[in-house]
């Protein structure tokens, strides 16, 4: 009998090129399907990206966001087991939290604990790593936990940098190993893990 998929939900705010990643790699996937992209903005770039290829979009506005009985019938609607932050900066609300604990997964462009918290988001975290002149930079997948940048990483992976990089090389250098591991470490949870409660 053919085992029903586990659904994802993919969160994000601006450009999408993560989230689009994250489809295309689970576009080949007998397991895992991305079923919903939810967006905090009407003009995300992430929600074209989305509609290209055939996944649903939803905005919530983030004074919405705070509104459980919205946001969880939604989830519940597209039988979400996971719900996956690719560049998503309002912060998570609890009643979220407790729906989907340990089942909330976010991305952050540095080696954390270094280079997190409020404020540390896109360019101004690799604007920081290049005025601490870091010898190396990197990408960290962390579960969601109600503090900014806090909860247990799940994997990291690290490039070296060059006094001569400039902000912008820095930006490329660890968005290339964003587009490369960050599907393959959750594709690796969501296997290991399954469906869970929902
Ligand atoms: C990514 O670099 C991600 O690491 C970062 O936002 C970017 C989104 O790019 N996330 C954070 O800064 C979270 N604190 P994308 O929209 O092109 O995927």
């Amino acid at each position: 009998m053919l085992k029903e998929k586990i659904n994802i939900a993919i969160f994000a705010s601006g450009n999408g090129s993560n989230c689009e990643q994250l489809i295309r790699h689970f576009q080949g996937s007998d397991r895992i399907s991305t079923a919903l992209v939810v967006s905090n903005r009407s003009d995300a770039y992430v929600l074209v990206r989305a509609h290209q290829l055939n996944v649903p979009t939803v905005v919530i506005p983030k004074a919405e966001l705070g509104n459980s009985d919205k946001v969880l019938s939604l989830l519940r609607h597209y039988n979400i087991s996971y719900i996956i932050l690719a560049g998503f900066l309002p912060l998570i609300p609890d009643f979220l939290l407790e729906a989907y604990p340990r089942r909330i997964i976010n991305l952050h462009p540095s080696l954390l604990p270094k280079f997190g918290g409020k404020g540390m988001w896109g360019r101004h975290v690799h604007e920081a790593v290049k005025a601490a002149g870091e010898k190396e930079t990197g990408m960290t997948v962390h579960y969601v936990t109600p503090v900014c940048d806090d909860g247990e990483i799940i994997a990291q992976y690290r490039i070296p940098l060059s006094p001569d990089d400039t902000v912008d090389d820095i930006i490329e250098k660890e968005h290339q190993l964003e587009l490369k591991y960050y599907p393959l470490v959750v594709e690796s949870i969501v296997e290991s893990l399954g469906e869970g409660e929902k």
